[in-house]
């Protein structure tokens, strides 16, 4: 028996491949994707899962087309306006993880907000990760840690695992017990690098809009058959 589950980190991947499988845009896929993500979240508290966290943008997804982008951006506003409030009633604590320069203005707005009024709930955590690098979150806590000891405020020997994760986006949540790629790809795409240190990992060939809660507990099913050894014997 594992020990108990704290966080699941899903990628959520397939939405083009979906839509294109029925002769539809892309867009539909990524409409499909909003929806089961939602059906996900909800079916996760249920099953009380501490810890969620879900890759929803990444740096490199800026350099898809535009007309996806700026979709892909409106259905973000959407769920920060709408959606989310389900999840916020629900308990949740809302956090987002990435470079939030890149995003347009009222987005961080709504993403300030939200994690303003759901800081101190307690029932489960959801992360979102939006615009999200893991490589340009560790050069980021580098340049963090680095200033600071420049300044005075941390010695050289106060550089730790602990110190340097703290200033990681992810500072104060778990590292992930267990990482979920749906659409059959087996990558990590420059996602939580230092989190998933000892992560299991789950890929199903399943794309993203057909993922469901079902597929979901059996997953979690597996993980709970899994020795996790840490190098130990
Ligand atoms: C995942 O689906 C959603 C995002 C990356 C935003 P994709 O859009 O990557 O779908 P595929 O991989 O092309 O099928
Ligand atoms: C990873 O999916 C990013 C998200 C799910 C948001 P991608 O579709 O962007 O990854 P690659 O390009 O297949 O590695
Ligand atoms: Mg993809």
């Amino acid at each position: 028996m594992s020990d108990k589950l704290k966080h699941i980190a899903f990628i959520m991947d397939g939405n083009g491949r979906w839509a294109a499988k029925r002769g539809l845009p892309r867009s539909a896929g990524h409409k499909k994707g909003a929806e089961v993500l939602q059906e996900i979240v909800k079916a996760a508290a249920d099953m009380e899962i501490p810890c969620l966290t879900f890759y929803a943008f990444s740096t490199e997804n800026w350099h898809r087309d535009k007309a996806e982008v700026d979709y892909l951006m409106n259905l973000l506003r959407q769920y920060l306006s709408s959606e989310l409030k389900e999840v916020k009633e629900r308990g949740a604590r809302i956090r987002f993880i990435g470079e939030r320069e890149m995003l347009a203005s009222d987005i961080v707005e709504q993403m300030n907000k939200i994690e303003k009024e759901t800081a101190s709930n307690e029932k489960f955590t959801l992360c979102i990760a939006l615009s999200y690098g893991s490589r340009a979150e560790i050069v980021h806590a580098a340049k963090n840690v680095a200033a600071d000891v420049a300044s005075g405020k941390m010695r050289l020997s106060d550089i730790n695992e602990q110190s340097f994760a703290s200033n990681l986006y992810t500072s104060g949540i778990p590292d992930p017990d267990l990482v979920i790629r749906t659409s059959g790809e087996q990558r990590i795409s420059n996602y939580l690098l230092w989190q998933i240190a000892y992560s299991e990992f789950y890929f199903t060939k399943t794309l993203w809009p057909d993922f469901s809660p079902k597929e979901l507990k059996e997953i979690m099913d597996d993980f709970n058959t899994r020795e996790r050894r840490y190098g130990k014997l």
